[in-house]
């Protein structure tokens, strides 16, 4: 007799194995393994195979391009990360931690399709259509062409596709639909991947956008697999403290555009909606304040004034605490083992924590030399002036490094009344700020 085949997937990381095993040597997960069954291992094979399968070769001059007709989606900033519109037959995963507003935003979304006499199909296994339609009420989505569809199971959800044509497909959220086909929990590894590849082949068969909504993990990560982050067309993270009004829309992965612009959005009590004028969201300061500096980031093309605040206090610990919110702890220890070195400063009895006002996220290395000034403020109880803005990068050798996009960066500083601006080099247009050039985190102490 044949023997059976076994199987065992990791259910944090996917990795596979015949044997099972207490720790996943891929990822290092503690008792992840489970046993997949022999319509799973089937079924997982089957995914496989059709990813690998390829036709006849073609050589690529006669290749005929695709036409992309962008669906727009009536919002501009959603528009933008996706790089222009909805592209048919594209699957786009929507991430973020919860109650940050993805449920709110396509249902705006599919509310405004459905305005233009497209049919849209809202399947939510989350929330009840009675809780669905209390939120279209709130944030004026009350569409005819827009329908509901309360279900988990993702067999009913492309029979209820076959037997209607619809324009635009949500599922809200990927965690918890599942097949059938798998024995397995919804939002387990292998039930997010065949319930992904479905949507996939779905998207593709029908020509028709596919949304769905992914959760976030505590560490960051869409829960279940980063295979789902291969297998979509375009990834975007909605960003922001649900307790701000600012959210913003960044994307991870675009198959159809680029990733550098990012959607600024506010939630208000009508839902989601553009957040235009935002020069002075972050900074609004009118007078010199300890602890505080001023800074401008790039999020895309667009410029954003930043508060970085910073408190430095004599430590009751052995260890001094350091803790920095939307800014890496790591790259805040190594600037103050610099500013250690080399203004001496005795940080190792100080706690320091660091924030980054309006909870957002700082990515690049220009707000180094703000951290710097509003830390080297609070420890010497000195204010900064409310018009001085610091740009830079600081370097381990305590230098401090040209970044990219000054100019656009004073200009925006200079329309929003900044008088000075400390920089690593010389602006190349003439700015209505006044610039001070610093080589080094020594000479810093002279500009505040
Ligand atoms: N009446 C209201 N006025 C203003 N904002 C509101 C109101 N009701 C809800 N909100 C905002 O909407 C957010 C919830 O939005 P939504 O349900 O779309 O989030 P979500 O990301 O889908 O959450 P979940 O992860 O729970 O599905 C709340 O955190 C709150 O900020
Ligand atoms: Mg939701």
């Amino acid at each position: 007799m044949a023997k059976k085949k076994t199987l065992f997937e990791c259910q944090a990381c996917g990795y596979k194995s015949s044997k099972w095993m207490g720790k996943c040597t891929n990822c290092g997960a503690w008792d992840s393994f489970v046993e997949l069954s022999a319509k799973e291992i089937e079924i997982l094979q089957k995914i496989d195979k059709t990813t690998l399968s390829s036709t006849n070769v073609i050589p690529i001059t006669e290749v005929e391009q695709d036409k992309i007709q962008r669906i727009p989606t009536g919002m501009d900033e959603l528009d933008l990360v996706l790089g222009g519109g909805l592209v048919p037959g594209s699957l786009v995963l929507v991430g973020g931690s919860p109650g940050v507003g993805k449920s709110t935003l396509l249902l705006k979304t599919c509310a405004n399709l459905a305005k233009t006499n497209k049919r849209v199909l809202y399947v939510s296994a989350e929330e009840s259509a009675g809780q669905i339609k209390m939120r279209a009420d709130r944030i004026e989505a009350n569409e005819k062409n827009l329908y509901l569809l309360n279900e988990l199971v993702l067999e009913s959800i492309i029979a209820q596709l076959e037997k209607d044509h619809f324009d635009l497909l949500v599922i809200d959220s990927i965690q918890t639909i599942y097949s059938q086909e798998i024995s397995s929990a919804p939002g387990s590894v292998s039930q997010v991947k065949a319930v992904t590849f479905e949507l996939m082949r779905l998207a593709k068969s029908k020509k028709i956008p596919i949304f769905i909504i992914g959760h976030i993990t505590k560490e960051g990560s869409i829960a279940g697999p980063r295979i789902l982050e291969h297998m979509v067309d375009t990834v975007l993270y909605f960003e922001g403290d649900s307790s701000q009004e600012i959210r913003l829309l960044r994307g991870f992965k675009n198959r159809f555009g680029s990733i550098s612009e990012v959607g600024i959005f506010e939630m208000t009590k009508k839902g989601l909606v553009s957040a235009k004028n935002i020069a002075k969201r972050f900074f609004n300061r009118k007078n010199a304040l300890v602890g505080s500096a001023a800074t401008v980031i790039m999020e895309g093309s667009r410029p954003i004034i930043l508060e970085v605040q910073a408190l430095v206090a004599e430590t009751g610990y052995p260890s001094p605490k350091r803790s920095s919110t939307g800014f890496d702890t790591n790259r805040l220890t190594m600037l103050l083992a610099l500013l250690e070195k080399k203004l001496e400063l005795p940080f190792n009895q100080y706690d320091v924590f660091v924030n980054i006002a309006g909870g957002i996220k700082i990515n690049e290395t220009a707000a180094d030399l703000a951290i710097i000034a509003a830390i080297l403020s609070s420890f010497r109880n000195r204010p900064i002036s409310e018009e001085t803005i610091f740009l830079g990068e600081v370097g381990l050798t305590g230098e401090i490094r040209d970044i990219v996009m000054l100019d656009n960066r004073l200009k925006e500083a200079a329309s929003q009344g900044f008088t000075k601006a400390i920089v690593p080099s010389r602006p190349l247009e003439k700015h209505n700020i006044k610039t001070y050039i610093v080589e080094s985190v020594e000479k810093i102490v002279d500009w505040m």
